[in-house]
């Protein structure tokens, strides 16, 4: 861990334009998915590249509580033992992670036993309904805090029966909870979409031998064993769009970042900044990004585009509120379930840069325009508020004082090191107060 990870605070001063080539962490949405199909298959599955984010390493330490052995080579290679020998020994505590807690209770109803599932004190205001319904409804006993919306979670996992269930969000996060129930369910279990929604679980399954199908918005898996396997974790999509959005931002950016996972519905961001009129380029044969500072218009982004940019949205406004023109980004309600309420968190830090932004229900409408200058932001406990935040930081105008952004180490949630890759890019200074 670098020392600026868990700095309460970070200040950030004088970048220049972000130059030079990286890779970035292993991508999170595989790295879970990684773990716990591993925990779920039989024999030793090898996994290379996993995220060292601490929402994983959450992940990581739950599956060790069913029985599952987990060992770090230290080579970068993570051996995991399946499979799942018993309930968990004790509370599984996901930290920070919806990806994890959510995909975790898919997998505990459908053992025969009882687990608890909690996080901190973000994570227990995520609403969990959205998974405890459907899961309810294959036969689990699922409970939690108000009415069984939030964690602490209780299931007591049993045998369960596959339905067809239609869950009122786009979100992989409930498709990925109820596919993982569903392998040990009787009978075909069916999730049918409101809009593609990132495919890693349907593409991990396949690898472990599991008995999925996708037609479009639907997908189908078939009860049935798991098979170890080797896993090669690509680089994340959603880490490289801060560096692709930091070459944008000022005069003379360019950035290349390599390894990343070129399946689909997760670089989006790419088309959509290419809408924008940046000159940007995704090498689909070997995962490289391509990006090089450019003028920016504003761009309309709708409900069927979120899934896609999910995780992107904040620092694709920080470009927005740069670019020429308005932006209207709507149906993005899902954004107020996210580590923050995101719509506000987003709109809070843009106008700490000195940007106009209106709040809507669903989205925001961002003025174009802005001339960054530093502000002071809280990063409300969101990894990507304070990673874009710092981008912003590194590109703001320099001599006008100093970026803070508060709640900083909510980063290595997801990105241990981010801080050094900025000061490697820009050459900003940061210094980080504990
Ligand atoms: C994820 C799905 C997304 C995304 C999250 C990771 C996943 O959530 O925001 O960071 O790994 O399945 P939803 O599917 O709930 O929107």
């Amino acid at each position: 861990m670098d020392t600026l990870d868990d700095a309460a605070s970070l200040h950030v001063t004088g970048g220049g334009p972000a130059r030079g080539s990286l890779r970035v962490p292993g991508d999170k949405s595989v790295s879970h998915r990684a773990l716990l199909l591993s925990a779920l298959a039989r024999g030793t599955s090898t996994i290379t590249g996993l995220s060292l984010g601490q929402d994983v390493t959450h992940t990581r330490r739950a599956v060790e509580r069913f029985g599952v052995g987990v060992t770090c080579t230290g080579d970068g290679r993570v051996m995991v033992a399946g499979p799942i020998r018993h309930e968990p020994d004790d509370v599984l505590d996901h930290g920070n992670a919806g990806t994890g807690i959510r995909l975790t209770a898919g997998v505990c109803a459908g053992i025969d036993g009882l687990s608890v599932l909690t996080g901190d004190q973000f994570l227990r205001r995520r609403p969990m309904d959205r998974i405890a319904e459907p899961l309810r409804a294959m036969g689990a006993t699922v409970d939690g805090r108000v009415s069984g919306d939030l964690a602490p979670l209780v299931i007591r996992g049993s045998n369960l029966t596959g339905i067809t269930y239609a869950p009122r969000q786009a979100s992989a996060q409930v498709k990925s909870a109820l596919l993982l129930a569903g392998l040990s369910a009787r009978g075909r279990t069916t999730v049918q979409e409101l809009h593609p929604t990132r495919r890693h679980t349907e593409e991990m399954l396949t690898a472990f031998g599991g008995r999925v199908t996708v037609d479009d918005t639907r997908v189908s898996v078939e009860p049935g064993e798991l098979t170890a396997t080797d896993v090669m974790v690509p680089g994340d999509p959603s880490q490289a769009a801060f560096w692709a959005v930091a070459a944008l931002l000022a005069k003379g950016g360019e950035v290349v970042v390599e390894g990343l996972y070129t399946g689909p519905g997760r670089s989006d961001f790419v088309q959509i900044v290419q809408r924008m009129g940046a000159d940007i380029g995704f090498d689909l044969a070997t995962g490289t990004l391509t990006v090089q500072s450019s003028r920016l218009r504003a761009v309309e982004i709708t409900g069927a585009d979120v899934p896609g940019i999910v995780d992107e949205i904040p620092v694709l406004a920080m470009a927005a509120a740069v670019a020429e023109g308005t932006t209207v980004i709507s149906g993005a309600a899902e954004l107020r379930a996210k580590e923050s309420d995101r719509i506000s968190s987003t709109a809070a830090m843009l106008r700490a840069f000195g940007a106009q932004v209106t709040e809507t229900e669903d989205g925001m409408v961002i003025e174009g325009g802005a001339q960054l200058r530093p502000g002071r932001v809280d990063s409300h406990g969101d990894h990507r508020i304070a990673m874009t935040a710092a981008v912003a930081g590194a590109c703001a105008a320099e001599g006008e004082g100093i970026t803070v952004i508060d709640d900083w180490d909510a980063v290595a949630t997801s990105y241990p090191g981010f801080a050094r890759h900025l000061v490697e890019l820009t050459g900003a200074a940061t210094v980080g107060d504990v």
